[in-house]
């Protein structure tokens, strides 16, 4: 099950994928978002995730923001709002941190911060309108906004014009992927991904790679300041398990888009399942960070 297909995501494959959104996170956006973010002191940051998942987002981001912290992770998915509990609590101990259940969540005491993570379901397709945006400081989200519609970002921007919050909305296909070495059928791939890209995940017809743009666009509108900056995962050859992933589900996207081409494909899928076991194939697959500040914001 990938990104592409459809909206059902595994907490192993969210977990597979962990590594590779870590490294391809754009540090400065990062630290332009901690920056803009304005608890009223001495309180805990507070902070949105939409479709949190098991919580990447959070283990990524927790660490950089220096504070006492206050977490909503929000998805539709009882099984990833599930999983969230063991996978942040591995991920602390691994760092020596200790969690343990309060007011309904779960508080990880790391070093002298501690932060305090609750999971909330919410149909973010229907519900949108539900986040209280006015209860948090900052409003995050990954992977994810490659799935929803233009008609969805802009309920997302109507809310944010409303009640302005620093958006750092990371890890947003863009629509580009070259596979190294390269080869003849790669663009007929190439070409069926991208198109499968704007099929229905649940929000009406995905933006896929166009979201990024789009919402910045958007929000520029509405008054914030917008960055991007290239988030691009860079999957090496000694990542055999990830190539062979990406390959079949590339693979199968295109057979499904056009099955005339199944034949081509297959050849395709065998060639490249080739250079994996040889060590010879990397790929990048780019992605795009962005940064939405409301004016009013003064960077500290
Ligand atoms: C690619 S995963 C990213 C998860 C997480 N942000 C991460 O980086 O690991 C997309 C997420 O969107 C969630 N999602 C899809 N449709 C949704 C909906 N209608 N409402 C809420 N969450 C949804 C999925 O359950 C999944 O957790």
């Amino acid at each position: 099950m990938t990104d592409a297909e459809n909206t059902g995501f595994s907490a192993d494959w969210l977990r597979q994928r962990e590594p590779f959104d870590l490294a391809a996170r754009s540090p400065s956006l990062t630290l332009g978002f901690r920056d803009a973010l304005r608890p009223p002191a001495p309180a805990a940051l507070r902070i949105i995730d939409l479709a949190s998942g098991s919580g990447a987002n959070f283990r990524a981001l927790a660490p950089l923001l220096e504070n006492d912290q206050e977490w909503r992770l929000v998805d539709h998915d009882p099984l990833l709002l599930a999983a969230q509990r063991s996978e942040i609590t591995r991920w602390a101990s691994g760092r020596g941190w200790h969690c343990h259940d309060h007011e309904g969540g779960l508080a990880i005491h790391a070093g002298p911060a501690r932060w305090l993570v609750r999971g909330q379901q919410l149909d973010l397709a229907r519900d949108l309108e539900d986040i209280d945006l006015a209860s948090c400081d900052g409003l995050v989200t990954t992977a994810f906004l490659d799935l929803v519609s233009a008609v969805w970002l802009d309920r997302l921007s109507a809310l944010l014009a409303r009640t302005p919050r620093p958006l750092l909305a990371s890890l947003t296909v863009d629509g580009r992927r070259a596979w190294f070495p390269a080869r003849p059928a790669d663009q007929l791939i190439a070409d069926a991904f991208l198109s499968h890209q704007g099929s229905d995940k649940g929000f009406g017809p995905s933006l896929g790679a166009r979201a990024t743009p789009y919402l910045a666009a958007k929000l520029a509108v509405a008054g914030y300041q917008v960055s991007t900056q290239a988030s691009d995962w860079h999957i090496g050859q000694k990542h055999s398990d990830m190539l062979l992933k990406m390959a079949q589900e590339a693979a199968a996207v295109a057979a499904e888009t056009d099955p005339s081409c199944k034949p081509a494909v297959s050849s395709w899928l065998a060639d490249r399942s080739t250079d994996i076991h040889r060590g010879l194939l990397s790929l990048d697959i780019g992605h795009l960070d962005l940064l939405a500040v409301p004016h009013f914001h003064v960077f500290r």
